[in-house]
């Protein structure tokens, strides 16, 4: 009988979220059966952009209750081109992120065996990052107001909100990601020239921590030097740690950089283990591809990697990503890698491998 059975909340949401949820639920199912040590178990939430124009609402009430006795969260991706994204990600992603304290995003990037980088002489292995980006609070905090709405003297103002605490408790985090990894490298990214009050408090922050962590090498950029850097030394990176907005936007650039989006995966974890954390492609809900079969799921296939890592299944986190890269080294990769399969493809090819190597 199985030792261990997960419990996993999946919503697949919107666009061609459906398409590479159902991929990866087949890729886990699969390699949980070939290797014997622990199963599944899926429940479905049908909360989507769909329900929202039905109900108002994109989680019922009761909803998050609900998905806290779950182990994870697998999500796939949420935005529908007729509602406005402001509230679709508040409406869903960022409310359950939000309550659920799911204050470290991470974003892993590498290129992998069989694809391709951009930049002409970005090899494999020159490229492999983690970029930690603070998940709660900085320039997505939802602080701000909006007055005299419609008037030509109309003002806005969005507020980024920096605490101590959170500030803290990610720099921590990604001292310990960093120390984790063979280069012990952190590359802290501020913009605390012009942003002189919560990035100053970010570098004095960064500056304490590392006293705790004497054998991670800190590294200080800002963040529009980091974006030539990045492009212009790959191999010079290893883990990054950058505010929401910051991040949010490298971690595009990283994903591109790396090949393609259709291959980039994040975690929203509370580290406390207090509340089950969330796994996602980096990638939106892409409606110029969906109900056209052609949506990488490889994002998706490393998505759930990261989960089984966190849920504690080290070994089979890596024997799904050696599968995933070798399926990329065969040239069974969609278009957006510059190949001719489909999702249906891939999927099988990562299926057939689990099976012929496991
Ligand atoms: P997107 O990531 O959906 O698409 C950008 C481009 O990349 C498109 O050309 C798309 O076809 C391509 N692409 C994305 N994923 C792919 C995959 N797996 N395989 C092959 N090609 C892929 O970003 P976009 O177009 O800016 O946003 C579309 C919607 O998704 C919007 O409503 C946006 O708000 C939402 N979105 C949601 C996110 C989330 O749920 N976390 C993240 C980013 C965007
Ligand atoms: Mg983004």
């Amino acid at each position: 009988s199985l030792s261990k059975s997960y419990s996993i909340a999946s919503i697949p949401a919107d666009g061609i979220g459906p398409e590479v949820i159902d991929a990866a639920i087949e890729v886990l199912n699969g390699l949980a059966e070939t290797l014997g040590s622990f199963a599944f178990n899926f429940t479905h939430y049908d909360w989507s952009s769909d329900t929202y124009k039905k109900t108002g609402k994109y989680i019922p009430d009761g909803g998050l209750e609900q998905l806290r006795k779950h182990d994870a969260i697998l999500f796939g991706a949420v935005g529908a081109p007729d509602v406005p994204d402001h509230i679709s990600l508040w409406g869903l992603r960022l409310a359950i992120c939000q309550p659920f304290q799911q204050y470290a995003n991470v974003r892993p990037t590498k290129v992998f065996r069989g694809t391709q980088s951009p930049l002409r002489n970005c090899k494999t292995g020159d490229l492999d990052w983690v970029i930690i980006r603070e998940n709660s609070e900085g320039e997505y905090a939802g602080q701000g107001g909006r007055s005299h709405v419609g008037k030509p003297w109309e003002t806005a103002t969005e507020v980024a909100m920096f605490t101590r605490h959170a500030v803290e408790r990610i720099m921590r985090f990604a001292f310990e990601t960093a120390q984790s990894r063979p280069r012990k490298l952190l590359t802290v990214v501020t913009k605390s020239n012009a942003q002189r009050n919560g990035m100053v408090l970010w570098d004095e922050i960064a500056a304490a921590v590392a006293k705790d962590f004497p054998d991670v090498t800190q590294d200080k950029m800002l963040v529009d030097a980091m974006t030539c850097r990045m492009v212009l030394k790959p191999e010079s990176l290893d883990t990054i740690v950058a505010t929401n907005l910051h991040a949010d936007i490298l971690s595009d650039l990283a994903a591109a950089l790396a090949g393609s989006i259709g291959i980039a995966p994040t975690s929203n974890l509370d580290p406390t283990r207090q509340n089950p954390s969330m796994f996602e492609p980096i990638h939106g809900s892409a409606f110029d591809i969906t109900g056209k079969g052609v949506a990488n799921p490889v994002a998706t296939f490393w998505t759930s990697a990261e989960m089984l890592a966190w849920l504690g299944e080290r070994d089979a986190s890596q024997k799904l990503l050696d599968s995933v890269e070798r399926v990329c080294e065969k040239g069974v990769v969609t278009a957006d890698l510059g190949g001719t399969a489909k999702t249906a493809d891939v999927t099988r090819a990562v299926l057939a491998d689990i099976a012929a190597n496991y």
